[in-house]
């Protein structure tokens, strides 16, 4: 199993995150793990932990929640990080329009200037797009050289398909295990083989029947087997499609 997208570096792994971190080790059903950086704190931590863990890989970014705090020199920053051995991509980066944590302009600015440092390094993106399909579809369609994932993908069978069309692909978690969530569940099952990608977005959103609790990515047995319900496909063969799509996208052998 390849987890696209977790936050190991959370607080809420920090009364236990050496342990937990060595049974994942230790489980042979997890080949690779990305973590996705919030800030630049998180960037520096997520480098500092793929740098000791074999399976783990760093994406280096600013989220939008903290795009108002990106700070001055936050590219060269990123630039600099993205240098070093194991990152694989920029991100997570986007807009988050539900919550609305940093003002909407900021958030854009500090999006598009992560998607050029992208496209200058020739590295995928983590797209994290709540609320604002409209607006991170017609900023990422601007640099037709760029590709990456939409993680945790939310948006419409009409939004997946322009996504889909420019080669971009789309990744699936615990919310797809979850009854209300009709839309992800429907576009999940439209995604062609070849782009498709699983996340657990640990600790966050514990798939069905773990609602609730702390997540981790061996939890994506969960995700794997709903997917293959929904898609008609067996297990395994989400579980081949997905590694290979992640070893694809990040550039691991
Ligand atoms: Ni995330």
């Amino acid at each position: 199993m390849f987890d696209s997208h977790a936050h190991y570096d959370d607080e809420r792994f920090d009364e236990d995150r050496e342990g937990l971190l060595d049974a994942i080790d230790a489980d042979d059903s997890m080949t690779g793990i990305i973590n996705a950086s919030v800030d630049i704190t998180s960037s520096e931590k997520l480098i500092a932990l793929a740098a000791l863990r074999k399976k783990h890989y760093a994406a280096v970014g600013i989220h939008p929640h903290e795009a108002e705090h990106a700070g001055s020199g936050y590219i060269e920053k990123l630039r600099e990080f993205a240098s070093a051995e194991k990152v694989v991509a920029i991100g997570e980066i986007g807009l988050d329009y539900h919550y609305d944590f940093s003002p909407r302009d900021i958030q854009r600015g500090v999006f598009e200037e992560q998607l050029i440092l992208a496209k200058e390094l020739s590295l995928p993106v983590i797209i994290h797009d709540r609320e604002a399909h409209q607006d991170c579809i017609e900023a990422v369609l601007r640099y037709p050289e760029l590709k990456g994932v939409f993680h945790s993908f939310s948006g419409s069978a009409e939004t997946a398909n322009i996504l889909l069309k420019r080669g971009w692909y789309l990744s699936f978690n615990g919310i797809i295990t979850f009854k209300n969530a009709a839309k992800p569940r429907s576009v999940a099952q439209i995604v062609p083989d070849d782009r498709l990608l699983i996340e657990t977005d640990c600790p966050y959103l514990s798939p069905v029947p773990l609602r609730g609790r702390r997540n981790d990515s061996r939890n994506l047995r969960y995700i794997e087997a709903e997917l293959a319900n929904l898609r008609g496909q067996t297990i395994e063969h989400i579980e081949k499609i997905t590694t290979e799509n992640a070893k694809r996208l990040f550039g691991i052998k």
